[in-house]
């Protein structure tokens, strides 16, 4: 089984938990983009939802397949959010943010009652930070802001070198929003939470790729099956 069949299935178990009337968040990625192509041969079949993007491209994409779409001001609370993952463990703690819009995913998954992510095998792992950690950040004072980075990291033991994006043509990649993204090569990331908090404590970073707590399901397709792994407090199961 390709990786791209893997996707296809975990997507496609995402659309069983999808209901008639559901205002969904759509996620973005090459996983997430299985689902709104599976999503979209549902609607021309004649389901009804209303939906919110978390990115351009997923909003293109989503439009494009007839896809009725809103936004979050105009629909402010979603009930189910169905995105990828680049990293996830055990405890459905989520490294996000490789495509650049872990802003915008964060704002959706947080304005919704679940979320569900979606992921090959490829993504689960024991220990969350072999994937450089996202951070978007502002452009003023970028140089102060990954100092500081980097010492209160280094303070929950995180350490590694902290790259700005850059794009093929060699300007920096901007996030839909504008802003910079920073790529923490941390390796290993031994205590999520203690990250996240120390992390909040920059100004100047706007946002990090740590989502904790906020997952509900995950569904991970592997060539042997489907696998989920569900919260403890969750029904979804
Ligand atoms: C986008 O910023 C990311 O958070 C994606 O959800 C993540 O990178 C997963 O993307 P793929 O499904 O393409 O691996």
């Amino acid at each position: 089984m390709t990786q791209d069949a893997l996707k296809v299935a975990a997507a496609e178990r995402a659309l069983t938990f999808v209901e008639p009337g559901m205002r969904l968040g759509l996620g973005t990625g090459s996983t997430t983009a299985k689902f709104v192509d599976a999503l979209g041969r549902k609607v021309a079949a004649g389901l009804d939802v209303l939906c919110v993007a978390t990115s351009e491209a997923t909003q293109m994409q989503a439009e494009k397949l007839g896809i009725p779409m809103s936004t979050l001001d105009e629909t402010p609370f979603l009930d189910l959010t169905v995105d990828g993952a680049d990293e996830l463990d055990g405890e459905l703690r989520l490294i996000k943010g490789g495509g650049g819009a872990l802003l915008r995913e964060k704002i959706v998954a947080t304005a919704s009652g679940r979320m569900i992510v979606i992921a090959d095998a490829s993504k689960k792992v024991d220990t969350l930070g072999a994937f450089p950690l996202p951070l978007e950040v502002v452009t003023f004072g970028l140089t102060a802001t990954r100092n500081m980075i980097s010492a209160l990291a280094a303070d929950v033991g995180c350490e590694g070198e902290i790259k700005v994006r850059m794009q093929a043509d060699g300007s920096p990649f901007r996030t839909d929003s504008g802003n910079l993204i920073l790529d923490c090569h941390f390796g290993q990331i031994e205590d999520p939470e203690e990250l996240d908090e120390a992390l909040k404590l920059v100004p100047g970073v706007i946002e990090n790729g740590l989502f904790i707590g906020i997952a509900d399901l995950a569904i991970i397709a592997a060539p042997d099956g489907v696998l989920l792994i569900g919260a403890e407090d969750d029904d979804l199961l």
